[in-house]
């Protein structure tokens, strides 16, 4: 163990934050983190808006259903995957992007998660906490608007930063032979590692709400994959211009 490997087995998102702001020295130093990121071909293709206008984290926390950690956070980070420079990178070339592509797609969408997390942790070190929003992506053309957000680009994601107000407790995950397969894949072991990790929750969670929260990992996912979410992305994403031809 060392310091980072701490500190990454420490995370928990942190949904209450003090009112404190984010000074811009962190939040550069913490971009500049994400930044390093790799990148798949060096296209960097991210960008990330800092929102601090409480009129604005008040309209995407709406968007995101009304979670009240977007509103209270001094800063909201919105990742958004971008190929709009990569695009004008090309055009100095000459040369037209062929953009509609399912690969360039996924290009941009593993590189700016990559670059998330990287200022996740980097957050963290810091002694910051955060949250990821997945709930922007309830409304996207929303946030599209809000945010003034171009062709070729979109939000993935927001993701809450600041001071942690109050203690949070660590998820447990997977057992870990549910996850590391050696040399090939081996989906024998699933059956009992998901039975104990639905054991492992559901005491997890009994104890965290006093009781009040009888669930499993099992339930959760059946409720989560069990209907179809968010069906207009892929109209969404081709307004944008990722097309999947
Ligand atoms: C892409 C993504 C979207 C998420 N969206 C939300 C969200 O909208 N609201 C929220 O409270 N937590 C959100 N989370 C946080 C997860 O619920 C959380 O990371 C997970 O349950 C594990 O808990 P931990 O981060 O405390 O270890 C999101 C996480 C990710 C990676």
């Amino acid at each position: 163990m060392n310091d980072v490997t701490e500190l990454l087995l420490r995370h928990r998102s942190v949904r209450s934050f003090k009112p404190d702001a984010v000074s811009d020295d962190m939040l550069e130093t913490i971009v500049r983190c994400a930044q390093m990121a790799s990148t798949s071909s060096n296209v960097q293709a991210y960008t990330v808006i800092a929102v601090t206008n409480p009129e604005t984290k008040r309209a995407l926390s709406v968007v995101a259903g009304n979670q009240r950690h977007v509103e209270q956070c001094p800063v909201l980070l919105v990742w958004c995957a971008d190929l709009s420079r990569d695009r004008l990178a090309c055009a100095n070339e000459g040369v037209t992007m062929v953009s509609g592509t399912m690969e360039n797609f996924i290009v941009a969408t593993v590189d700016v998660a990559l670059a998330a997390q990287n200022a996740a942790v980097a957050a963290e070190s810091l002694g910051l906490g955060i949250v990821y929003i997945g709930g922007l992506r309830n409304d996207l053309r929303e946030v599209t608007r809000l945010l003034n957000v171009p062709e070729l680009v979109y939000p993935i994601f927001g993701m809450c930063l600041g001071y942690p107000e109050g203690p949070s407790g660590v998820r447990p995950r997977l057992p870990l032979r549910a996850v590391l397969h050696r040399e090939a894949y081996d989906a024998g072991v699933y059956a009992a590692a998901v039975a104990e990790y639905d054991k492992t929750m559901r005491e997890y969670y009994l104890e965290r709400t006093k009781g009040k929260r009888d669930t499993t990992w099992s339930k959760e996912m059946a409720d989560k994959f069990g209907r179809p979410a968010r069906a207009y992305v892929r109209d969404y994403l081709e307004e944008q211009g990722f097309r999947f031809d």
